[in-house]
């Protein structure tokens, strides 16, 4: 097996190969385009800084446009030989620009060419999956504001605890998400630091200009340190995981609360048919298992994020080939949180509140004893006495109009001032930032 390491003579054992490389060849395809965006930035700065001739550029230039096209047309296949997309597009310019081809490696390693490719990758990726926090936040906001003073029991150790709403509840979710895309934004201004030209991690004997790769990049600054660019790998892709498990989190709520609330028990809710399944044997069965699938897969996203912590917390500094477990990882984890995101978005869309279910919670009137103390307070007696009165007279407590009592209740965030006009400025806001 011909290597593009090998200096002649040697062979490769086929079994070292198929252990190393073949699996992960689907990941590097993924990262391709972000590969040959790197590339053409570092042939860019080799004319500019004379390690090749303006002429040399533009040849190497659009070879690796071709390399593109023929990407996008699925004709351009990695096979295991090749070990990575990095040496599968080096070999590509090789063999059709000859020397020209075998020029465009200088002053640069497959180590800082995938630690580029991969920042690129998540960029675009966080870009893609903070449009889908924001669509999903904008569907969660739809329902909300239309079943804002529907009331809802709220539960505390599943217990009926206080009048709540659906507005109440469904809000909650649009708020963690828009939290969780503010975390996102975060991630993506760590990202947003060029490691190209930290070589196999300690920079090149050649006069590479990194500030200039970095602008034809649009990255914000060049990451400096060598070294740092090098363990920032792991690091960085356990930031972006740990964000997309945040996400993960809020759904994973949703998904158990809507499997609870849609229960015969419950009946809170009814999902519209399409989105249930039904079972082999039992006639009458309409399973929300779509939501089960979305709660395994939180465990999923935060396996993921503990793959790549646990595969680098103890490597010595520079590269270790430890660390390209990364890119499946991250792959894994943008689709299912992407996937996740839509499907949350379906369910408010499909969903519908049992309203003669809902009040029927409010039947027994102990859920009304915080507000009777509340009451007692507000007329005059200390909270613990009045928290004891009503503790003492639990029987003679009475039923109460819920609506009326959920609309009664006005501080911000209270059931009767959700303040759901705020998300749709934060919603913009994410989506036209102003910086
Ligand atoms: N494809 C590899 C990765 O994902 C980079 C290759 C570095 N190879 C090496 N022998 N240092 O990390």
């Amino acid at each position: 097996m011909k290597k593009l390491w090998s200096k002649g003579g040697e062979t490769l054992h086929p079994a070292v190969n198929q252990y190393m490389v073949s699996r992960t060849l689907a990941a590097d395809a993924a990262i391709l385009p972000f590969d040959v965006a790197a590339s053409t930035a570092h042939v860019r700065m080799l004319a500019t800084v004379g390690l090749i001739t303006n002429a040399e550029r533009d040849q190497l230039v659009a070879a690796l446009a071709e390399v593109l096209a023929l990407h996008e047309r699925e004709a351009f296949v990695l096979t295991p030989e090749q070990e990575d997309v990095h040496t599968a597009i080096e070999s590509f310019l090789s063999e059709k620009l000859g020397a020209l081809g075998r020029k465009v490696h200088v002053g640069r390693s497959r180590n800082d060419q995938v630690l580029v490719a991969l920042r690129l990758y998540v960029l675009s990726e966080l870009e893609g999956t903070m449009a889908e926090i924001l669509s999903t936040a904008e569907k969660i906001l739809a329902f909300a504001r239309k079943h804002e003073f529907v009331p809802m029991p709220g539960f505390t150790h599943m217990q009926h605890a206080m009048p709540s709403s659906v507005g109440q509840w469904s809000g909650a979710f649009v708020e963690a998400l828009l939290n969780d895309g503010e975390v996102l934004k975060s991630v993506r201004a760590q990202h947003d630091q060029n490691p190209l030209g930290a070589a196999a991690g300690f920079g090149t004997g050649v006069p590479i200009d990194r500030e200039e790769t970095t602008r034809e990049l649009g990255l914000k600054k060049v990451q400096v340190n060598p070294i740092f660019c090098q363990i920032s790998r792991a690091k960085f892709d356990a930031l972006t995981l740990a964000a997309l498990s945040q996400v993960m989190m809020t759904l994973g709520r949703i998904a158990n609360d809507a499997i609870i609330f849609t229960s015969q028990e419950f009946g809170f809710f009814a999902v519209d048919r399409a989105l249930t399944t039904g079972s082999s044997i039992m006639p009458q069965k309409q399973n929300l298992d779509i939501m089960e699938v979305l709660r395994a897969n939180v465990a999923i996203v935060a396996s993921l994020q503990l793959r790549v912590q646990m595969a680098a917390h103890n490597l010595l500094s520079g590269y270790n080939k430890d660390v390209k477990i990364d890119k499946e990882a991250l792959l894994e984890g943008f689709r299912i949180t992407r996937d996740s995101l839509v499907v949350a978005g379906l369910l408010f869309e499909h969903l519908t509140p049992n309203e003669e279910r809902l009040l029927a919670a409010f039947k027994d009137a102990e859920i009304f004893a915080a507000d009777q103390a509340n009451r007692l307070v507000m007329s005059g007696m200390p909270f613990r006495d009045a928290y004891r009165k009503v503790g003492e007279e639990l029987s003679t407590l009475k039923p109460e109009d819920p609506v009326t009592n959920i609309r009664s209740k006005k501080h911000l965030g209270a059931t009767g001032n959700l303040g759901l006009e705020r998300y749709e400025a934060a919603i913009s806001e994410l989506k036209h930032p102003r910086s």
